[in-house]
């Protein structure tokens, strides 16, 4: 069976959504880079091995990740999963798991990539916003994308109502996408993301990739 190791920063709904989703995987280890993540406690309740690798108790990024890496390393995990992990990573740990590394991120990309994604969406006066699956490179939120939804953007929303939208879908897509990886299906191939099988996507889908794999 394929192990996961998933990093979070703070809430954890993302990585309850893929320990909650039955996959044929080994959820190694949480690890958080916040003491205080609302999803250690959820974390410690499944009987998942947690581990806190605090920011602020190393001198600069290169010495965090690698104590991170040093962390991940010990679970020797298939995939590492980013679900809310908000921190800017350095090339070195980003090369080191380049093809086996993914990140959820609230916004159609390439637009809105960083922060506050939804605010700008609505001020933007997009009529659709989502959510992408994406392989981690080395550019912030830039690395090939995998998968998206597409949510409306509705008259009256704000950033609440849209942020809820956009979860609720970040939540179905992002256990598929692990799913895929772990049935050896998603791969990442001369810069793109390769999945073997693809349904077709119905003519006028919001989803993409198929939604009926
Ligand atoms: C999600 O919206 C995710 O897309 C973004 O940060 C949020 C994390 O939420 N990267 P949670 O911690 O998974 O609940």
């Amino acid at each position: 069976m394929k192990s996961v190791v998933i990093l979070i920063s703070g809430r954890g709904s993302n990585m309850r959504s893929i320990v909650e989703a039955g996959l044929a995987a080994n959820v190694r280890a949480v690890i958080s880079n916040r003491p205080d993540a609302g999803g250690l406690a959820y974390a410690r309740e499944h009987g998942i091995a947690t581990a806190v690798v605090d920011h602020t108790q190393h001198p600069d990024r290169t010495a965090f990740d690698r104590a991170l890496a040093q962390e991940i390393d010990r679970h020797a995990p298939d995939l590492v999963v980013l679900a809310g992990f908000m921190r800017i990573l350095t090339p070195g740990f980003v090369e080191h798991y380049a093809g086996r590394m993914i990140n959820i991120h609230p916004s159609l990309l390439p637009a809105f990539t960083g922060l506050h994604t939804h605010r700008r969406a609505i001020e933007a006066g997009c009529r659709i916003a989502g959510v992408t699956v994406h392989f981690v490179t080395g550019e912030l939120d830039g690395g090939p994308i995998i998968a998206q939804t597409a949510v409306p953007v509705l008259a009256g929303d704000d950033e609440a109502t849209l942020a809820a939208r956009v979860l609720a879908q970040e939540h179905l897509l992002y256990p598929r996408v692990v799913r895929w990886f772990l049935e050896d299906r998603l791969t990442l191939q001369h810069g793109r993301a390769v999945l073997r099988d693809e349904a077709t996507p119905a003519a006028g889908a919001l989803t993409a990739p198929g939604a009926d794999d």
